[in-house]
């Protein structure tokens, strides 16, 4: 799908943005264990959440999904207890999506049965070794493309023991996958974390029932006594998707847009840190606690930003937002540097060179670090053809880039916006036909 679209005169609006995806995967994956029914509420129904979905359903778990009610879109769960899941007769496909591949690969170690787990053809090339070596420590036995460095991967689990494990990299999904693998293992399992990564895996199997503590950068989870119990919560917005209108607002010379309940979990917020740093006009109103995790009302309006430097333990808690803030920085006056991000080459597409190829067509300044960008401000973005690479923020973070830039941008492969925020295009559309009424209403008053 070809989307085409131009700067308008005003951006100015409401929008509710979709659950947040990694709770939504954590959501759907935990109840699945737990022993009882679960609701939830706000659950995001994107291309990735349904891999998820339909992996689970394979492997014997029965769900349903509401669709569309004023509490969102719900998701209810009957979670099969511990020992329920059952072999699947089918390859496990977890299409386009990381999230599900390496949490289920930690979920199926423990299972005693024989597991294949595949995706698209951008998952077949991200790297599963960060998995598979810990959880071959922990006694399951693991195969995959390259020595379990690749998809697809094959997994006879059983009987695991606890380890204590430093991990290499920085990565929410490798500590999400240890610590399920750990509620089934003998003895304790400790996982250290090289930087603060995501946190929503502790905080829901706390919540859940799991004994599990953080100190010092390291997690250590208990062995499960009995059952993890079931969790009825609704679902935050994603700020991973809240950060496409952040950046849109904060970047077009007259706009106004409120974003209401969106997740602000310290471990996820570092783009709000960034964009403020950079001098954006950033409210975070009505902090709340949803589903034990911290949310909040963002409104963003048109600022005029300086540039910013983006390194360390940081990168983490905005990985998934690079894009959009290269977006944001292409447009800044002077030079933004973001370092240590390395890991921007394994996500959905090489992000750093995919992000920094398309801004390039748009007219922006940027060049590639092995480990970041460097993006020298221009004036204005000039609108061209441009492609998502089939990667979802990509797509987006070009969207966000088309709202600013001067002339048509047309975004080849604008259909991956679907894995993560399906009504993005219909949210852009609205917004910029919301301001088409109002300038033919004006026009047509004689104001
Ligand atoms: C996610 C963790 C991050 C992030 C991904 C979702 C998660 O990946 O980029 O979009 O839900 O745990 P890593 O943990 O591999 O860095």
């Amino acid at each position: 799908m070809e989307q085409r679209l131009r700067s308008p005169a005003r951006l100015r609006g409401i929008v509710a943005v979709p659950g947040d995806k990694s709770i939504s995967h954590r959501a759907a994956i935990f109840n699945a264990l737990a022993s009882g029914a679960a609701k939830v509420e706000n659950f995001l129904v994107g291309e990735d959440t349904r891999a998820t979905l339909d992996c689970l359903r394979a492997l014997g778990v029965e769900w349903s999904l509401d669709v569309g009610g004023s509490l969102g879109t719900v998701l209810r769960v009957h979670g099969v207890g511990r020992g329920g899941l059952r072999e699947s007769e089918e390859v496990l496909d977890a299409r386009n999506s990381g999230t599900s591949m390496r949490l289920l690969a930690g979920v199926l170690a423990a299972q005693p049965f024989f597991s294949v787990l595949t995706g698209d053809g951008s998952l077949r090339t991200r790297p599963m070794g960060r998995v598979v070596a810990p959880l071959r420590e922990m006694g399951a036995q693991v195969w995959g493309r390259g020595d379990g460095a690749y998809p697809p991967l094959a997994v006879r689990g059983g009987e695991l023991t606890g380890i204590s494990y430093r991990m290499p990299v920085a990565s929410a999904q490798v500590k999400s996958a240890l610590l399920l693998a750990g509620l089934y293992a003998r003895g304790e399992t400790a996982v250290e974390e090289p930087a603060p990564t995501r946190d929503h895996t502790e905080r829901m199997l706390r919540a859940m029932g799991a004994r599990l503590s953080q100190e010092r950068g390291v997690v250590r989870i208990e062995p499960l006594e009995g059952e993890l119990a079931p969790l009825d919560l609704r679902v935050p917005g994603d700020i991973s998707a809240a950060a496409f209108w952040m950046v849109a607002a904060a970047l077009h010379p007259d706009a106004e847009l409120h974003l209401p309940g969106v997740g602000v979990n310290p471990t996820r917020s570092g783009i709000i840190e960034v964009l403020r740093a950079m001098g954006a006009d950033l409210e975070v109103a009505e902090e709340r606690e949803q589903g034990g995790e911290p949310v909040a009302d963002i409104t963003v309006r048109s600022s005029r930003l300086g540039p910013a430097e983006v390194s360390g333990d940081l990168v983490p808690r905005l990985i998934d937002e690079v894009p959009v803030l290269a977006v944001a920085a292409a447009l800044t006056p002077g030079r933004t540097v973001i370092r240590d991000a390395a890991e921007l080459r394994v996500k959905e597409s090489d992000r750093i060179a995919t992000t920094c190829g398309e801004l390039r067509r748009l007219g922006a300044r940027v060049e590639e670090l092995p480990d970041g960008l460097v993006i020298e401000g221009v004036q204005s973005l000039s609108g061209a053809p441009c492609q998502s690479h089939g990667d979802h923020r990509l797509a987006m973070a070009l969207g966000v880039a088309g709202l600013l830039a001067q002339g048509e941008t047309v975004i080849e492969g604008a259909e991956a916006a679907e894995v993560s925020y399906p009504a993005f295009w219909q949210d852009l559309e609205r917004l910029v036909a919301g301001e088409q009424v109002r300038e033919a209403t004006r026009r047509g008053s004689g104001t």
